[in-house]
């Protein structure tokens, strides 16, 4: 009988589509998926280690599925993939956790190897080397997002911000051939997907390394060019490597999404400075005007950290600004965490109080949450289209998607709906989400 797996996946975008990759290898071995946990025969843990809370959580899973097979006689064998495996290797196996096999960032395709050998010779296996192949195994991703792609473009990162781990965990920045980009997306499009979201770390450095004349706003270009596909999205571009090509191609491609994710980090110079993130407010402000100017209906969003060392009132005012100034759609927002290896870590104490860093992202969020009601409200009445997902959370009689500005809309609606473009007329405005009713079942090109 085939063994029967589950993948879990914690943290970023790009470690789900790993997660995807992971599952279409392991089926590819003859493994097929567990309907529940109790079912599986091969329990994969893909983590991830950008804060410490986010690391925190593979440990307390592990401490349930020791307590879970110490209460019953199956035990599932146990692979941890991603950035803690990469982050700590052998040392994951020092600590007395059910552990059979760890997979660093670049060993994936390892993976079903070591399963085999760990279970042949009862012993755990790591392999962490950085094979760096950096086409693993895109060929065999499993798609589980119905309605959207995932396509890696970039792996790795050489951008080095004092504060991220992403450069020791994932390794340094490598370019996908542009050639193969485009055949998975060509995929995507066949199997009836109408959007492709291109991922990477730094996603608008690309550069082709088997097209000399292929950048990041030609490469989204071609994809735009590919027939089937309704929608094109990036994430996340960096705002030193935001070209005012890319500004023009995105004006000119209607197809590309009028949505940029945009992190800042901070409102303060000096902290962005420290941060190494190699821009000022004032260029980071000019280029919100810049993208703007072009495309006014434009949605921009960002991930801000709040009580980085050093952080002064006066600083966290100055992002307090910064964010009232732009307006943004929404924000991710994190309390800084000290991560191995990183220059932050090394250099300087991790000196903002807890109780602090509480307040501030207290704050912040409230700030942010007033901003949204009042955009949110601006949009009421208006008509937008929107790529069905799925019921909404809350209702399973309301089908929920997004606008191209990443906006989240539910409406009364059929299930057959999902994976398509429809036309929503706004309504209500939640903190969240916009609600609408449904004007037209297909939308229009
Ligand atoms: N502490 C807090 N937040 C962090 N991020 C990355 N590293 C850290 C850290 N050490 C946040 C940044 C980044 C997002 C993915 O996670 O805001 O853009
Ligand atoms: Fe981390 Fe900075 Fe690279 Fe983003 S650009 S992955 S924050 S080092």
């Amino acid at each position: 009988m085939a063994r029967k797996y589950l993948v879990e996946t914690f943290g970023c975008q790009m470690n789900f589509h790993d997660g995807e990759r992971i599952s279409g290898l392991l089926e590819s071995e003859g493994y097929e998926p567990a309907a529940s946990e109790a079912e599986a025969d091969l329990l994969v843990l893909n983590t991830c280690s950008v804060r410490e809370r986010a690391e925190e959580k593979l440990y307390s899973r592990l401490g349930e599925i020791r307590l879970a097979a110490a209460s019953c006689d199956r035990q599932p064998q146990i692979a941890v993939t991603g950035c803690v495996a990469q982050q700590e290797g052998d040392a994951l196996l020092t600590r007395n956790l059910p552990i059979d096999v760890v997979v660093g960032t670049q060993a994936i395709r390892q993976l079903p190897a070591l399963l085999t050998e760990a279970k042949a010779r009862q012993t755990p296996r790591v392999d962490i080397n950085p094979y760096e192949d950096v086409s693993f195994p895109l060929g065999v991703a499993k798609a589980s997002d119905p309605t959207r792609a995932w396509v890696t473009i970039i792996e790795g990162c050489n951008e080095f911000c004092s504060f991220c781990v992403v450069p020791y965990t994932r390794g340094h920045e490598r370019m996908r051939p542009v050639a193969d980009i485009l055949a998975e997306v060509q995929r995507a499009a066949d199997s009836g997907r109408l959007e492709v979201q291109l991922l990477g770390q730094i996603v608008n450095h690309y550069q082709a390394p088997d097209d000399p004349g292929c950048d990041f706003p030609e490469l989204l270009r071609r994809v735009s060019q590919i027939d089937g596909l309704r929608r094109v999205r990036f994430a996340s571009p960096h705002p030193r490597h935001a070209s005012d090509r890319l500004i023009e191609v995105m004006q000119s491609t209607p197809k590309i999404c009028r949505h940029f994710h945009l992190p800042v980090q901070s409102g303060s110079n000096r902290v962005l400075k420290e941060m190494r993130r190699r821009y000022s407010r004032e260029e980071y402000l000019a280029l919100v005007d810049r993208l703007r100017a072009a495309m006014p209906d434009i949605s921009v969003s960002t991930d801000i950290i709040v009580g980085f060392p050093g952080e002064t009132a006066e600083d966290f005012e100055a992002t307090l600004d910064l964010v009232r100034r732009v307006g943004f759609s929404f924000i991710y927002s994190f309390k800084y965490s000290p991560r191995p290896n990183t220059l932050a870590d090394k250099r300087m104490a991790d000196d903002v109080q807890e109780s602090v860093k509480t307040s501030r992202i207290m704050t912040l969020q409230q700030l942010q949450a007033e901003i949204q009601v009042s955009l949110f409200q601006a949009m009421i009445g208006r008509t937008v289209e929107v790529l069905v997902e799925g019921p909404s959370r809350r209702r399973d009689w309301e089908m929920t998607g997004k606008t191209p500005g990443w906006v989240t809309v539910n409406f009364p609606g059929p299930a057959t709906l999902v994976g398509q473009l429809v036309t929503v007329r706004l309504t209500a405005a939640a903190p969240n989400s916009v609600r609408g009713e449904l004007v037209e079942a297909a939308s229009a090109h």
